[in-house]
């Protein structure tokens, strides 16, 4: 399978919010990917549901929403209503993982659990065979714009070997400090989606830094 890339709405400009996933429409991209973070779980404040209700509204493209929030289990519903396809909750927020992913397959959206750079994907042996897709922070959440942590890739290597026993139809996500000069290796390593914020949206030609992302040299 060819990878997918998700540009990820937090380094959009917000003003001009409508016209950026238009361009993101027309693009090679395959998701729209939406942080949201609550001042609790990470030092950061993104946007809400009623923001959400609108980019949906606009988007022609699956929505995966990427929840950094304390207590996740609170709001699944919203979620869903408010428009998430794929909706990921961090394993670090999650005392009931199993019952959360069994929740969010219930409400028909794709679950994913989020695990942050110091965590060994081991943990993850036993939620892997529930789950549609692991994401990978390649960065500590909170903020776009980071540093991309090169332990990364081994963690992408480990976790494709396990998937073969585990969930072979598992797709693996990386998330943070994602540019063209990373996404081959990436991928090479294992990864099944490139999520992207300013190397898409602070390039001077959005549509064609996500093609770079599609199609890496
Ligand atoms: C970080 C978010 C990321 C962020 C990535 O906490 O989960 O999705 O938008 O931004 P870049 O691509 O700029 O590192
Ligand atoms: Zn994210």
């Amino acid at each position: 399978m060819k990878h997918l890339v998700a540009p990820s709405l937090l380094a959009a400009n917000f003003l001009r919010l409508e016209e950026e996933i238009g361009t993101v429409n027309q693009s090679q991209a395959d998701l729209f990917h939406v942080d949201v973070m609550d001042g609790d779980f990470v030092p950061n404040i993104s946007f809400g549901f009623s923001i959400i209700r609108q980019i949906s509204s606009v988007a022609e493209k699956p929505l995966d929403v990427h929840l950094m929030i304390s207590k996740p289990e609170r709001y699944l519903k919203e979620f869903k209503a408010s428009g998430a396809d794929w909706l990921s909750v961090h394993y670090e927020t999650c005392p009931h993982l199993h019952r959360t992913i069994q929740q969010i397959r219930d409400l028909e959206m794709k679950p994913g659990v989020v695990i942050n750079p110091h965590n060994n994907v081991e943990l993850l042996t036993g939620i892997i065979p529930e789950v549609d897709y692991v994401l990978l922070m390649s960065v500590n959440p909170g903020y776009g714009g980071q540093q991309f942590i090169p332990s990364t890739y081994e963690r992408i290597r480990t976790l494709a070997e396990m998937k073969k026993q585990l969930n072979p139809a598992l797709l693996i996500e990386v998330d943070g400090g994602v540019t063209e000069h990373n996404a081959k290796a990436l991928t090479e390593a294992g990864a099944d989606i490139l999520v992207a914020g300013s190397s898409v949206f602070k390039a001077m030609d959005p549509s064609e830094a996500i093609s770079r992302l599609k199609n890496p040299s």
